[in-house]
């Protein structure tokens, strides 16, 4: 795993840096899941020619594989790059459980670049791992059913105008964070050091959140918008009082 810049944007050197000999492929994720954060095509298109780059001097072949559940639930009208644009070498993962609401069905697809290196093979890959995990095969019904919604999405004005009050709320109580441009996640810093204890605290007041050395980053903690406006509206309280409580430690 790299680790991000501050603004939780993607880290050319430290990827250059963890790149080795024996490196197949870099996974991301846009918009992100903790962080909200979106990778611009300029950036995606920087780690692209890298990759490339890297993979010719390493004599071999390193995919860029991009992991977008969330596309579709953008705000701000923020754009979100494609890696397929990007570099050859790509493939798109995707999953319905967060554009149609749908977590539970399993249900999405993989998308392959067209010129993409040793295409037989992988695609063969692919479907073997998908025979022997029959766990994952997707519902035959639902299958047809999605196929006639590929331009549906829920409305994301529900999750923008969640985000809004919940940004509001946590700079309220006096939270340190990057507002999300997409997904349904805030990444605040954790008020003290521990996460983990920080979630207790949270607990305590009926808060259920997510300690951040979950996702490699201690310090700080995931907090989900994906619930009822009232309860993001009723939490106002609670988080201030979870915020004086660390004051007294
Ligand atoms: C970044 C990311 N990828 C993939 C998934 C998996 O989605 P599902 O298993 O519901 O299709 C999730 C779900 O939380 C996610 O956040």
């Amino acid at each position: 795993m790299v680790q991000t810049d501050a603004e939780f944007n993607l880290d050319m050197v430290a990827i250059e840096t963890a790149i080795t000999d024996k490196t197949k492929a870099i996974i991301i994720n846009s918009p992100n899941n903790p962080t909200g954060q979106i990778y611009s095509q300029e950036s995606l298109n920087e780690l692209g020619a890298l990759l490339d780059k890297k993979g010719a001097e390493l004599q071999t072949t390193i995919y860029l594989l991009a992991d977008e559940p969330y596309r579709k639930i953008i705000f701000d009208n923020n754009v979100v790059g494609s890696v397929l644009q990007s570099t050859t070498n790509s493939i798109v993962l995707s999953s319905y459980s967060k554009d149609l609401s749908l977590p539970g069905e399993r249900i999405g697809y993989l998308a392959v670049h067209p010129d993409i290196t040793d295409k037989g093979a992988l695609l063969d890959a692919m479907t073997l791992a998908n025979r022997i995990l029959g766990f994952v095969n997707a519902p035959a019904l639902m299958q047809r059913v999605v196929a006639e919604l590929q331009d549906a999405s829920v409305d994301n004005s529900i999750y923008e105008k969640r985000c809004e009050t919940f940004c509001k709320i946590l700079a309220d109580a006096g939270f340190d964070f990057i507002p999300p441009k997409g997904a349904f996640y805030i990444f605040p810093k954790s008020p003290i050091e521990d996460d983990v204890k920080f979630c207790a605290i949270l607990q305590e007041e009926k808060i259920l959140a997510v300690p951040g050395r979950g996702f490699g980053a201690p310090g700080y903690i995931r907090l989900a918008f994906c619930v009822d406006d009232s309860v993001i509206a009723g939490s106002a309280d609670a988080f201030k009082r979870a915020m004086s409580k660390t004051k007294t430690l």
